[in-house]
């Protein structure tokens, strides 16, 4: 159930460039939430009305981490934020990643387009838990950025013992292209006795171009969270809605996760 919540910032840090990672303890949080699901902020009274959605990161005993990037005005408010300032969170909210019972011989692949990368190490938490001690299983993340100095969370998924592949726009570093293209490229060494699924997080097109990948391994499950436009977050103004083959779904109660098949 999600809760209004004050909380106190415990941590502020500059990442890099305009990425900024802040923490504030929560049992509450971190004892209900599941990965991929998302906090609302109020950021500010005056100038940004609206709330902010942005995923929990990770979560580290009680402190809730929230990964972001700079856009606007209600994010840079954000990234001022230091130890001690209280602001309101509603949360968790939305449905979050559905992570498969320990299954003998898994492959699971992360894909992460840029920011996309923040809902993925609260994931990739969970998934390592949940590795099967008996069988193969082996966790990849494919981490896409502009270039080299962008390429986010990378430490993290090594601590979790996640394969690491890297795709870069200009070639800075790894692989030259979309991180859509190092998927295929994956893929083309595809063993079809491991059973894949495939957790995405990033632009809308990257879902389209991943949709098309896949044509060729329908046996691949693939579950994709979207970053919509939002209103009120909690399923009362449509203000977040997408067209999907099951009708139209709210991004903030239906998803924000949902199975690649439908979008
Ligand atoms: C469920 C969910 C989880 C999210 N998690 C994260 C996260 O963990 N980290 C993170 O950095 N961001 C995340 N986002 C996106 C984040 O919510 C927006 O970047 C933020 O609301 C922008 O607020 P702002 O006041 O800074 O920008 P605004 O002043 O509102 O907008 C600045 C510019 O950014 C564009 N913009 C704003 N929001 C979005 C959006 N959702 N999609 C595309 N363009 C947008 C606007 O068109 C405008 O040009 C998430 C979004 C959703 C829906
Ligand atoms: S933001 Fe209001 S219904 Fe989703």
């Amino acid at each position: 159930m999600p809760k209004e919540l004050e909380v106190k910032i415990e941590f502020s840090k500059k990442i890099k460039n305009d990425v900024y990672l802040i923490g504030f303890k929560s049992a509450y949080i971190a004892s209900s939430a599941r990965c991929g699901q998302f906090l609302h902020l109020k950021v500010d009274d005056k100038i940004t009305i609206l709330r902010r959605p942005l995923s929990i990161h990770k979560i580290e005993k009680n402190l809730i981490y929230l990964l972001f990037r700079v856009r606007g005005r209600g994010t840079k408010l954000l990234s001022q934020c230091k130890k001690g300032d209280v602001f309101d969170a509603i949360g968790p909210l939305g449905n979050g990643f559905h992570v498969p019972r320990p299954t003998p011989n898994a492959q699971r692949i992360l894909v992460a387009g840029g920011m996309g990368v923040a809902p993925l190490v609260f994931l990739a938490e969970k998934l390592r838990e949940i590795r099967s001690p008996k069988s193969e299983t082996r966790n990849l993340i494919l981490l896409g950025a502009k270039s080299k100095k962008e390429v986010l969370a990378e430490s993290e998924f090594k601590k979790l013992g996640f394969e690491v592949h890297i795709a870069t726009d200009d070639g800075s570093r790894g692989f030259k292209g979309s991180v859509v293209e190092l998927l295929k490229e994956q893929l083309r060494t595809y063993n079809l006795e491991l059973r894949t699924n495939i957790y995405a997080c990033g632009p809308k097109e990257m879902f389209y171009e991943i949709k098309k990948v896949l044509e060729k391994y329908p046996q691949i499950q693939a579950q994709v969270s979207f970053e919509q436009f939002m209103g009120c977050g909690l399923g009362i103004c449509y203000g977040c809605a997408i067209e999907t083959k099951e009708g139209y779904k709210k991004v903030c109660k239906d998803g924000p996760v949902f199975d690649l098949k439908i979008i």
